[in-house]
């Protein structure tokens, strides 16, 4: 029989904070289910059009969809054993009483800027202890990710997935209505450590850093270039849906920092976007990096702070440092002659 996600959380559950995190990612999953039903039926509950917009904590634009992913989460944080929610739509972490011994940080609608367009989109979360001892339990967010206990993504595309690491492989559960819920429908991903396939969005090309910029010409140049072999290109611009396909037959992924105002660590948040999926990532037998070092080593600067980001297939994983460490040795010896 094929395992249900509350059977495999169970088996997990070897001691209270994975009993913790059981229970959390159950109530997370039914609160997937809710935002997958205002997505696929183009609806947001009792909220204004689908057109209005306003702005986020970090000045992005936000959707009523954005809100209601948020509200909807948030309410099933307030259920489970979490003392903590820093979400990308509330400028400062919420206090959920002073009981849970979990810190969540989520996206709750990543993506959301594609959601007319029909393509995949998602929440990507992470769950970190709280620091016991500490006298504000906010320092949980100031933790590397290597402290997180439990990371994932769920996806609302054609299918709704919930691809989850506890710490012990990336698994990939399906939803198959509500009868059924979640089960498990792969049981343990591994990325394949070469790959002849990147991802980035080129149209910033022009602001890139000449690492960045060599790394793909070269790629670019297929059997003819330095490289000797053909790349091909896919980027889907929404977060979940290009982890998702490296998940599943590798990649290498890039989100530089990039001249642009603003862009110098680029685009993605760290302790939402870039540690969660670096967990699942690495458990999968990749590698995830900032460019040169470890993600999930990288004390995280504030609750929306960026990261440069690059993930994937292992061995394209440095060769990318390699291209960026070139680039920095360039520039000290072209600023000391
Ligand atoms: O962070 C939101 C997001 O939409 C990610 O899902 C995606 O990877 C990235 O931004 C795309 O950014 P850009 O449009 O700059 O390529």
């Amino acid at each position: 029989m094929t395992a249900s996600l509350a059977s495999y959380l169970d088996d997990f559950a070897s001691s209270p904070v994975l009993r913790d995190v059981g229970q959390t990612v159950l109530h997370l999953s039914a609160a997937a289910v809710t935002v997958h039903r205002a997505i696929a039926s183009g609806r947001v509950p009792e909220r204004r059009s689908v057109g209005d917009t306003s702005s986020n904590a970090s000045g992005e634009t936000q959707k009523p969809l954005d809100v209601f992913a948020d509200d909807t989460f948030l309410a099933a944080a307030s259920m489970s054993p979490v003392r903590l929610y820093g979400s990308e739509e509330q400028e400062e972490p919420i206090e959920l009483g002073d009981e849970g011994h979990l810190a969540l940080a989520i996206d709750p609608l990543d993506g959301s800027s594609n959601i007319e367009t029909n393509i995949a989109v998602g929440t990507i979360f992470s769950l970190l202890p709280l620091d016991v001892g500490a006298t504000d339990p906010r320092s949980a967010f100031e933790q590397p990710g290597d402290r997180q206990v439990a990371a994932g993504f769920f996806i609302y595309g054609a299918q709704l997935l919930l691809v989850l690491t506890v710490g012990s492989g990336t698994m990939t559960f399906i939803w198959r209505g509500d009868s059924v819920g979640f089960v498990l429908m792969r049981e343990a991903h591994a990325i394949p450590p070469e790959t002849r396939e990147y991802s980035i969005n080129s149209s910033n090309r022009r602001h890139w850093t000449p690492g960045t910029r060599r790394y793909i010409e070269d790629a670019e140049a297929g059997e003819e270039g330095p490289r000797t072999w053909n790349f091909g290109m896919r980027y889907a611009g929404s977060l979940v849906a290009d982890t998702f396909r490296i998940l599943q037959r590798g990649g290498v992924f890039l989100y530089p920092g990039d001249r642009r105002k603003g862009y110098a660590s680029g685009r993605l948040r760290q302790i939402y976007e870039t540690n969660p999926i670096a967990f699942c990532i690495e458990q999968a037998g990749g590698s995830a990096t900032d460019g040169h070092r470890r993600m999930l080593e990288l004390s995280p600067a504030d609750l929306h702070g960026r990261s440069p980001f690059v993930f994937g297939s292992k061995k394209e994983v440095e060769v990318v440092a390699a291209y960026l460490t070139a680039e920095e040795r360039d520039a000290a010896s072209a600023s000391a002659a």
